[in-house]
């Protein structure tokens, strides 16, 4: 009985609360898993003279919604609903003070991996991210390994000390720590959870072996010891003609002999 009474008694504090309430009447009360939509508001007891009314999506004002007539009644025109369209919508009606409603406009659940091929270096730490879109936003994010034979592997944050999780609604990174080639390369799938549904998306990640990341490095220096390696032997080569140059000089002094012989034999038919 007594129980009985302080539920009455509440329903009563509440009918009265809601009396004294303008009333808006949203058309419909909610949108889920539609292309488009006309949302509406019917403001039924006003407190004040209505001064105009607007519509808001997500606390920001809708360019172009503003009206500054008395319409108690006014509309909106969803046309395309997109995963980005989803949201809370807000009809705002300026009176004193300012009263609105909202309707909620559900879109599925998108997820969509940040690269779809990722790719890291034997030891160090491999990143794979992905973003979801949506309203509502996804309230559980989970993470699989897609092993050889095409069964998924849970990823918990914590499993085998290697990966490590970070989640918020709209984003999840996993990082493997220490890659190895044969252990992580593979397939991953990321997976979310909106009470609209679940949504996954796959990355491939490649793992290169450490030494490939130093081929570049490696054929810098063979580049570099080849060409020493030629020019030094180019030099030794060089070194025995430069010598047989050096004969080849060595002979002009015999031509200058010859000269003088020349200048010998002028000097002598001058004498002469
Ligand atoms: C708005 O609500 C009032 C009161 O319930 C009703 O008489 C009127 O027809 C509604 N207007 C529209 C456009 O639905
Ligand atoms: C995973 O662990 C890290 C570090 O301990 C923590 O910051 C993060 O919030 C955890 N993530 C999840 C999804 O539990
Ligand atoms: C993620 O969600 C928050 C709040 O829901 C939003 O403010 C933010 O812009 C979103 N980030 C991205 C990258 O979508």
């Amino acid at each position: 009985m007594k129980i009985l009474f302080v539920l009455s008694a509440l329903l009563c504090v509440y009918r009265a609360s809601a009396s004294t309430e303008p009333l808006i009447v949203t058309d419909p009360a909610e949108v889920s898993n539609r292309t488009s939509a006309l949302l509406s508001c019917n403001l039924t007891a006003p407190t004040s003279p209505i001064k105009g009314s607007f519509w808001m999506k997500n606390d920001l004002e809708l360019d172009g919604t503003r009206k500054s007539t008395n319409q108690a009644y006014i509309e909106l025109t969803l046309n395309k609903i997109n995963a980005q369209a989803g949201g809370q919508y807000k009809c705002v009606f300026v009176t004193e003070p300012e009263v609105s409603e909202v309707i909620e406009v559900k879109t599925p659940l998108h997820v969509s991996a940040y690269k779809h091929s990722e790719q890291g270096n034997e030891r160090d730490r491999g990143v794979m991210v992905c973003h979801g879109y949506g309203y509502p936003l996804p309230t559980d994010w989970a993470w699989r390994k897609i092993q050889p034979d095409g069964t998924p592997f849970a990823i918990a944050n914590a499993t085998l000390d290697k990966y490590e999780i970070k989640t918020t609604p709209n984003k999840t990174t996993l990082s493997i720590l220490d890659l190895d080639m044969e252990q992580d390369m593979g397939d991953y799938e990321c997976m979310a959870t909106s009470e609209l549904g679940v949504a996954s998306d796959k990355i491939h990640l490649r793992v290169r072996s450490r030494l490939a990341a130093l081929w570049p490095f490696l054929g810098i220096v063979a580049e570099v010891i080849i060409l020493v390696t030629i020019i030094f032997i180019y030099e030794k080569r060089r070194t025995p003609d430069e010598i047989s140059d050096d004969d080849d000089s060595g002979s002009a002094p015999l031509k200058s002999n010859s000269t003088n012989h020349k200048e010998k034999n002028v000097r002598q038919r001058n004498s002469n």
